[in-house]
């Protein structure tokens, strides 16, 4: 669904963002899933492409910093930046469970020309097992500045997982590295909200099989707990509004958020 998303914003005539393999991934069965969804919150494809846009910044300007550098992105799924933002000197790292990773191989295979060796393909399960430990065997990842993009993930872990994973970022990476994620706040993830179409948008993504977990509503003082000591959050709306210029309340952005964060980098963006 989320591949669908940034698929069309890409094909719009002044797209915010720029995936030509999203709609390959996504095939007819995301493109559904998305149509669906649009019914029920008709403010998912700005989101994405807003969320994408930003983060491929992220990873653009890191890459211009001295090398060596890497990226991993976590929880990965049909995110193609690997292939998009490839750039010498910058190594990319996807991270995901073995379900969604095997699929999305399965479904490269099928797109000619994707350079699947724009990555490092790594497994793994955010609530059993140790990322750090299976980038480390990967035999690739070396302790040098790192961004790690963690886009569309946290919603759908335990509170445990999201911040064993910070934590693990904060003490065992490399001082200048910077994680960049996107979160939902409390009340929309404990269904305490009063519109039924943030209700009904709510149960649309645990129908599908992937209830939302983890919210918070303002991510500073988990990261400082986590050992982070350089912080920058942003609402959607305020992102929203740099990329297009526009404020819309009804479109409901007040229920994301996005941070960066990093023990010691001098630039956060
Ligand atoms: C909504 S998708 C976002 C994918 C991608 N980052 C993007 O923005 O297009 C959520 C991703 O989180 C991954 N994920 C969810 N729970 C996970 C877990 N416990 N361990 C590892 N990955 C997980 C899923 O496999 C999926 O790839």
């Amino acid at each position: 669904m989320v591949a669908a998303y940034r698929g069309r914003a890409s094909a719009r005539e002044y797209p915010l963002c720029a995936d030509p393999w999203a709609l390959g991934l996504a095939g007819e069965e995301g493109l559904a899933i998305a149509r669906a969804y649009d019914e029920v919150f008709p403010h998912m494809e700005l989101w994405i492409a807003v969320r994408t846009a930003f983060l491929d910044g992220c990873v653009r300007r890191f890459a211009r910093e001295a090398e060596p550098r890497q990226v991993v992105l976590l929880g990965a799924g049909f995110d193609a930046r690997a292939a998009r933002l490839s750039h010498p000197g910058l190594r990319f790292f996807e991270v995901d469970q073995p379900s969604s990773q095997g699929e999305k191989l399965r479904r490269l295979a099928g797109l000619g020309g994707y350079p699947r060796e724009s990555a490092a393909y790594v497994t793994c399960d955010f609530e059993r097992e140790d990322f750090l430990e299976r980038l480390e065997a990967s035999g690739a990842y070396t302790h040098t500045p790192t961004l790690f993009v963690w886009e569309g993930v946290t919603a759908y872990l335990t509170e445990g997982a999201v911040r064993g994973t910070l934590r693990r970022i904060a003490e065992g990476t490399h001082p200048e590295s910077v994680v960049a994620f996107d979160h939902l706040r409390k009340k929309i993830v404990a269904g305490n909200v009063r519109d039924p179409r943030d209700l009904a948008s709510r149960s649309f993504v645990a129908d599908l099989g992937e209830p939302l977990r983890f919210g918070v509503d303002d991510p500073l003082p988990l990261l400082y707990e986590a050992g982070f000591r350089r912080v920058r959050t942003h609402t959607f709306d305020e992102l929203a509004l740099d990329s297009t210029g526009t404020y819309a309340r009804e479109r409901a952005f007040r229920f994301q958020g996005l941070a960066l964060a990093s023990r010691a980098a001098s630039d956060l963006g």
